[in-house]
């Protein structure tokens, strides 16, 4: 018979009983007992009410006392008929200490002073334990001991009372000797036939404890793009508004001194908009004034002279670069009276490549634009050595490089302790007179300005050496979840 069943029947024929009880009538473990009559209650078959139980347990020593005598006893029966020195039988059995003197009180034993060196020996031919007996009578349930008795066992640390929560069981609602298999799943076949109208259910138990709730997860790139922007906001930036993924060739390319025939504007390189294909709102006095930068040169320019097309600078695309939202915000900076600034972007950017282990159609920028009158390339230098050093790299070099809208232009390589190799991370420069005085920026203004992916760093930081391990379907959600909340590795 199975334990639940044992349990009905014990109940039907004496109608209450506590699960201690239980458990000592049927051999059983307390907690088995207990599992079983929560399943039995669930089911309205028994009810139960917890009580709490005290309960006198022999101690580890105790439990020694009960299967060897007490160590006054022990100690009687290994003094010889003639006696022996006290320093002798202090050696031969354990505990002699408590053993002799309780033997001693008890009058079990003597110290005969007449022999040279004086012996311990026996006073009484035969003795009775009754510490031995008592701990044995507890050990079995039995506790018939007089308060004063049981607390001398106690202080001798024989005795130790334990608490232990149980159950007085009765008869539940639905009492039966036979447990009734419940339907715990409400199947397709129980609806098409109908049998769900007779068959019992197994009640929901909305006391069970539901899956823990997991908790969310930051993304590496969220996190590295915090670092970032903490890194901006410590050194004195403000943080651009970058909500605009569409763009015009005009903001994206034409305002950075970008000539239109630039191979980077062609379908290959830019995703453009085929809804809305172009936009329609310039302000038209520096529209023309960018027009003639391109096509007839001007502030001491030659210009690409050019047939510049207005046509071509509505073409709406997918922005390139933030570099769009830096002369957006540059160009409203030269409306007012001049004032240094700082600003700062992450975010999205869009280029038409092809898809390999380090190269994505969309990725993350991260931008510095630094305006004030007089700085140069040593500000930039400078002012990268100390971003890069707050994120972690201490070795930068700098290659001479190419932007439509910076002289001079630098690439940025850092050297990586871990992978033992100068990498490239980022691009920078002085943007061009031919790119800020048409904005109506002071002559004596410079802007040097520096970008890098977000993802690059990411990959270095986490170890990852493809980049569809960091963004798109590929991506194993176990690493998002798995990484760490912080990284110490600075
Ligand atoms: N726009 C550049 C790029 O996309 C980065 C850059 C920003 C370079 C500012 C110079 C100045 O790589």
């Amino acid at each position: 018979m199975e334990l639940n069943e044992r349990i009905l029947h014990y109940l039907d024929k004496c109608n209450e009983v506590d699960t201690l009880k239980l458990a000592n009538e049927f051999h059983e473990d307390h907690q088995k007992i207990v599992g079983a009559v929560k399943s039995l209650e669930a089911l309205e078959m028994v009810t139960s009410e917890a009580v709490k139980n005290t309960r006198w347990e022999l101690t580890e020593e105790g439990q020694l006392v009960s299967d060897k005598g007490s160590h006054e006893a022990v100690l009687y029966r290994s003094v010889p008929e003639a006696g022996i020195p006290q320093a002798e039988l202090m050696k031969t059995v354990p505990n002699a200490k408590v053993g002799f003197s309780k033997a001693m009180s008890s009058g079990w034993i003597l110290i005969d002073k007449s022999a040279a060196p004086p012996l311990v020996k026996r006073k009484v031919d035969s003795i009775v334990d009754t510490v031995q007996e008592h701990l044995n009578e507890i050990k079995k349930g039995i506790d018939n001991l007089a308060d004063n008795v049981r607390n001398d066992y106690k202080k001798r640390k024989l005795l130790q009372e334990v608490t232990v929560k149980s159950f007085i069981l009765s008869k539940g609602p639905q009492f039966s000797t036979t447990i009734k298999k419940l339907e715990t799943d409400l199947t397709s076949e129980m609806l098409q036939t109908g049998s769900w109208k007779t068959l019992e259910f197994k009640p929901y138990n909305f006391d069970a404890l539901g899956q823990p709730p997991e908790c969310g997860h930051l993304h590496p790139l969220l996190k590295v793009r915090s670092e970032f922007r903490e890194i901006f906001l410590e050194m004195g930036f403000t943080e651009m508004p970058t909500n605009m993924y569409v763009e015009s060739s005009f903001w994206n390319f034409d305002a950075l001194f970008q000539p239109q025939q630039h191979p980077a504007r062609d379908a290959h390189d830019t995703f453009f908009m085929s809804s809305p294909a172009s936009s329609e709102h310039f302000p038209m006095d520096y529209l023309e004034r960018v027009k003639k930068v391109h096509s007839e040169g001007g502030y001491g320019s030659q210009g690409y002279k050019y047939d510049w097309k207005i046509e071509e600078a509505k073409k709406n695309l997918l922005r390139t670069h933030t570099t769009a939202v830096s002369a957006r915000m540059l160009y409203k900076l030269a409306q007012g009276e001049f004032r240094p600034q700082k600003y700062f972007s992450i975010d999205k950017v869009f280029r038409n490549e092809t898809l390999d282990a380090t190269h994505l159609a969309e990725f993350h920028q991260v931008e510095g634009v630094i305006a004030a009158r007089g700085v140069g390339l040593a500000d930039l230098i400078g002012v990268l050595d100390a971003f890069f050093s707050r994120l972690g790299f201490h070795k930068l070099q700098f290659k001479p490089a190419y932007n439509p809208y910076t002289e001079p232009s630098m690439e940025i390589f850092a050297y990586h302790t871990g992978l033992g190799k100068w990498i490239e991370i980022g691009n920078s420069g002085v943007f061009r007179p031919e790119m800020l005085l048409p904005m109506g920026l002071p002559a004596d203004v410079n802007v040097i300005a520096w970008g890098l992916s977000l993802e690059r760093p990411t990959m270095i930081k986490y170890g990852l050496n493809n980049i569809r391990d960091l963004v798109g379907p590929k991506v194993d959600l176990q690493m998002v979840q798995n990484n760490p909340i912080c990284r110490l590795d600075k």
